[in-house]
């Protein structure tokens, strides 16, 4: 037996200003799997994660909130771990950027750097809020684009043609924080000189510790020369202050990959076997490995690494690189009722379903991933119930009627307790190199073979048979012998059920080498359901409340506040907004005025697939409904239904106009069919 590994495995941070989804959420169950199958191997493996406290952003949301930054980060806090624990991810230790251990580890790391001589500070002219007192951001400021002169783009890039420029080309700039016309100034920055590294990120990036796909995108950074990183923003700004630069904070970037040092170090003085230096320091024989989406690859394979080196620490073991999550073949669309929170998830369904699909998907590469949500219901019906949990419930009941509950002794299949041996090491390969979707399959390919063997010989036929009870309850010890090897194989992504499984076969947590032993004149404790099917409607109705959220959202902040929206303009909304609103070509099929209502007509309106029913003020320019019956028009198709004196209506129909005889409704060109999207 080879000497236990050593292992500090981090997820990325999550902002500590919103709430997990189910794109993150690809992350930390991907990392949590993995962690668990390094510990059921019988290896030191610590999970450290934290919120990601620090910047602006969160600065301001708590100012719009009229609450303090700490109120702020201290309620995501409470609802990140709460989703993160009914998830079943189990972080050895879920800490906060804004602490004293990485207050501590950013000052150290920063002052080492400054001393070894990686540190530049040069004045640098940037736009400032008079009214608000601060420095923008790029993404605070907004203007004309100056190359297509398209109003209301951001400080760097254009929406509608792309371009990309300084805010400072912008025409017309504005603060999107108090509409103000910014001013230009100039302020001392702090440089991290990351071009110090760039022989050592060269070989770095190449030494097995990246994706090839990763390392191929960096050479192209690396190639074209690396720039001086500024990590120092001006106050105010929610963050730590520069030791010895009164004014002056570190960039929230720059503290956020230590705070997964500092969540080790606070987990360090609770559990006294680990030692901080052991797996930190230059030469380290631990190993640590960082998960995180591609989006965030340059943070963490060469300003991190480079940092590390820097300061004298050791360098990450690999940096593992995921894909994006997409939903029924989209991004995630709030909308749809794709973008679904881990706790409208949770609220539906079971975490061990999205657990095992993300698992069976997962593979070692970039490419993203798609939750499909059909495939998902018939995916884990089929495996986890329709295979594995199958096996457990077909043997289990005829041990109890005709064995007390006993699993007697003996192989009756020693050609399958030799495959599902003979097959572990490839499993755990796959575990171990992160191809879930290869583990998976492969013990599936097993519990079929299960099943198959269960299925020939037909327990259920011999049992009414007269003298053929030995043989039944040697099948059935079979067979819950390898339903015990399947839980095993599956108890990373499955946590829950193997402890159910572990409770019904009357064993202790099982461990990966349990694989080598069997049950024989075991006793079982009553079986109960391991796992019930996932019935469709409860993802219909994920996905609607889904949309719910969008619409509570949207009622709680009309316009440029919260999550919807990262525009603290208030008189704007994001476009994530406006692409939330379902606009249709409607046709009217029926209009008729509303006995006892003065103003309202009553519309039937056919929007393609079907046909709604909308009550609308318009009567005062129409005062022969009828007229409006053939007739197309737009109507807003996803607006909640509102319960009215006389009925519920089903959305909104758009016109013009100031009221009275002045209502124009409109109106698409001919050609348009009801039901189409206007987009
Ligand atoms: O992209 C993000 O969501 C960041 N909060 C991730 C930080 S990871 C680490 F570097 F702290
Ligand atoms: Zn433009």
């Amino acid at each position: 037996m080879s000497e236990p590994r050593q292992i500090l495995v981090t997820s990325a941070l999550p902002y500590a200003n919103g709430s997990i989804h189910l794109g993150h959420m690809l992350e930390y169950i991907q990392t949590d799997m993995w962690v668990r199958f390094q510990k059921m191997r019988g290896n030191q493996c610590i999970y450290v994660c934290a919120d990601d406290a620090h910047g602006s952003a969160i600065m301001l949301r708590a100012e719009k909130e009229g609450i303090t930054p700490e109120q702020l980060i201290a309620n995501v806090q409470a609802e990140h771990s709460s989703d993160f624990a009914d998830f079943l991810v189990e972080f050895d230790n879920f800490h906060s950027t804004h602490s004293e251990e990485n207050r501590e580890l950013s000052s150290l790391i920063y002052t080492r750097l400054r001393e070894a001589g990686h540190i530049a500070n040069r004045s640098v002219t940037q736009y400032y809020d008079p009214e608000k007192g601060m420095f923008l951001a790029d993404r605070f400021i907004k203007g004309t684009c100056p190359k297509c002169g398209t109003e209301d783009q951001y400080g760097d890039n254009c929406e509608k043609c792309g371009a990309t420029y300084a805010p400072t080309e912008l025409k017309n700039p504005k603060s999107a924080i108090s509409g103000a016309t910014p001013v230009l100034r100039d302020s001392q920055h702090f440089f991290f000189k990351l071009p110090d590294f760039q022989a050592m990120l060269q070989q770095w990036t190449r030494s097995g510790t990246l994706q090839d796909a990763v390392a191929n995108k960096l050479a192209e950074w690396l190639d074209s020369g690396l720039q001086e990183w500024d990590i120092s923003r001006d106050a105010p700004y929610f963050g730590f202050e520069i030791p010895g630069e009164p004014g002056k904070y570190f960039y929230v970037w720059l503290d956020a990959p230590i705070g997964y040092m500092a969540s080790f170090k606070n987990l360090c003085d609770r559990r006294p076997e680990l030692d901080f230096d052991a797996f930190w320091n230059e030469g380290s024989k631990a190993e640590l490995y960082h998960f995180i989406g591609k989006d965030i690859v340059n943070f963490h394979a060469l300003f991190w690494p480079a940092m590390l080196e820097g300061a004298g620490f050791r360098k990450p073991t690999a940096v593992n690189v995921h894909g994006y999550l997409t939903v029924n073949g989209a991004k995630m669309s709030k909308s749809r009722g794709t973008f679904i929170k881990a706790r409208t998830y949770l609220d539906h369904l079971q975490p061990e379903y999205l657990r095992y699909y993300y698992a069976a998907k997962l593979g070692r590469g970039v490419d993203d991933l798609d939750l499909n949500l059909e495939d998902f219901v018939q995916k884990v019906n089929s495996d986890l119930v329709g295979k594995v949990v199958n096996i457990a419930s077909r043997c289990a009941g005829f041990i109890h009627k005709g064995n007390e509950g006993v699993m007697v002794a003996g192989d009756a299949a020693p050609e399958l307790t030799e495959a599902f041996l003979a097959a572990a090491p490839s499993i755990a390969e796959a575990y171990e190199a992160r191809d879930f979707g290869r583990a998976m399959r492969e013990i599936m390919a097993l519990a079929d073979r299960a099943n198959a063997w269960i299925a020939d010989k037909a327990p259920w036929s011999l049992a009414k048979q007269e003298g053929k009870q030995d043989e039944v309850q040697a099948i059935c010890a079979q067979g819950i012998n390898l339903f015990r090897q399947l839980v095993i194989f599956l108890k990373p992504v499955l946590p829950v059920l193997a402890a159910d499984a572990e409770a019904f076969l009357n064993v202790a947590p099982l461990e990966w080498n349990d694989l080598q032993s069997r049950l024989e004149n075991h006793k079982l404790n009553p079986f109960k359901a391991l796992m019930s099917r996932i019935e469709p409607g409860k993802v219909e109705a994920m996905v609607a409340a889904s949309k719910e959220d969008l619409l509570a959202a949207e009622a709680k902040a009309p316009a440029g506040n919260g999550e919807l929206s990262k525009d603290p303009l208030s008189a704007e909304i994001e476009f994530d907004t406006f692409a939330a609103v379902d606009l249709r070509v409607a046709l009217i099929v029926k209009a008729e005025a509303v006995a006892g209502a003065d103003k309202l007509l009553q519309l039937t309106l056919d929007i393609g697939d079907e046909r709604r029913n909308v009550f609308s003020g318009i009567k005062s320019a129409y005062p022969d409904p009828s007229k409006l019956e053939g007739r197309l028009t737009m109507m807003v198709a996803n607006l909640k239904p509102r319960k009215m004196r006389f009925g519920v209506s089903e959305g909104m129909v758009m016109a013009a106009g100031p009221g009275g005889e002045e209502i124009y409704l409109l109106s698409p060109d001919s050609g348009a069919k009801p039901g189409q999207r206007i987009k």
